[in-house]
């Protein structure tokens, strides 16, 4: 009697859990935000948001050409452009899903209905590979790369595609955490094929691409807040 109610209690257990595996598979790691791309409507958290992929450390002066790299559908830029004008981006990604001009547009209608006013700014999605960016040559004065390194499948040949871009005088901005021992990279670089890169080599790779590293640093408030690192082209 006793072991016919066990049987029946570990069967209905391994039911329960099969129909909860099936309704909530294990979350597969992303290659984008957790948060996705809020638009927000809030000043305060606008702020909070591009504070903490350290864009408020960054000046954009008018007419100036900015690539972001791995920008999904633009939702920094469309924040940037309530406080900066003149400015061309290209908003450039990897994922046609995510980043494309109808899903670059939506973004940029939200935040010109917010601003109440027309934009100045362009916007140009583009779409690249693994090691391309398919941005047009020596055009750039500035590269963003926010929260994307790591995912880079093959970063050196990417950099130096980055190169081929920016203007001889222009600036790469790299901003990214650093990885906490929780972090299984070996198994990030088997599964996904990322570079999953510590910030040490992250620097290394990007030097040995012709690059000079002009300033890196950190507004630390917790363990997971990014460092900005500045580059330009070695003389
Ligand atoms: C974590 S998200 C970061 C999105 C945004 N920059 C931010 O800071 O919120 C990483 C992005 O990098 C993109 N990505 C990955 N590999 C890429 C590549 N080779 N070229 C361009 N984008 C890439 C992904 O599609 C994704 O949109």
């Amino acid at each position: 009697m006793k072991r016919s109610i066990i049987k029946h209690i570990v069967l209905y257990a391994c039911i329960l859990v099969c129909i909860l595996y099936c309704k909530n598979p294990p979350v597969e790691e992303t290659m984008q935000p957790y948060a996705g791309y809020p638009l927000l409507d809030n000043q305060d958290s606008i702020k909070q948001m591009l504070a903490s992929r350290c864009l408020d450390s960054i000046n954009f002066n008018n007419g100036e050409i900015i690539a972001d790299i791995g920008a999904g559908n633009g939702y920094l830029e469309g924040m940037l452009s309530l406080f900066f004008d003149s400015l061309t981006f290209y908003i450039q990604d990897i994922d046609t899903s995510i980043c494309n001009q109808l899903a670059v547009n939506k973004v940029v209608d939200f935040y010109k209905n917010l601003k109440k006013k027309p934009f100045s700014n362009k916007f140009i999605a583009i779409n690249g590979t693994d090691s391309t960016s398919n941005l047009p040559d020596n055009i750039c004065d500035k590269i963003l790369m926010l929260y994307t390194y790591q995912y880079i499948r093959k970063p050196k040949a990417f950099i130096l595609d980055i190169k081929k871009k920016l203007k001889n005088d222009g600036l790469f901005y790299v901003v990214n955490p650093q990885y906490g021992d929780y972090d299984d990279l070996d198994f990030q670089r088997k599964e996904y094929g990322w570079n999953a890169s510590p910030l040490e080599k992250e620097i290394s790779d990007i030097i040995s691409c012709g690059f000079e590293l002009i300033k890196i640093s950190r507004k630390y408030g917790s363990f997971d807040d990014p460092y900005i690192m500045v580059f330009k082209i070695k003389d």
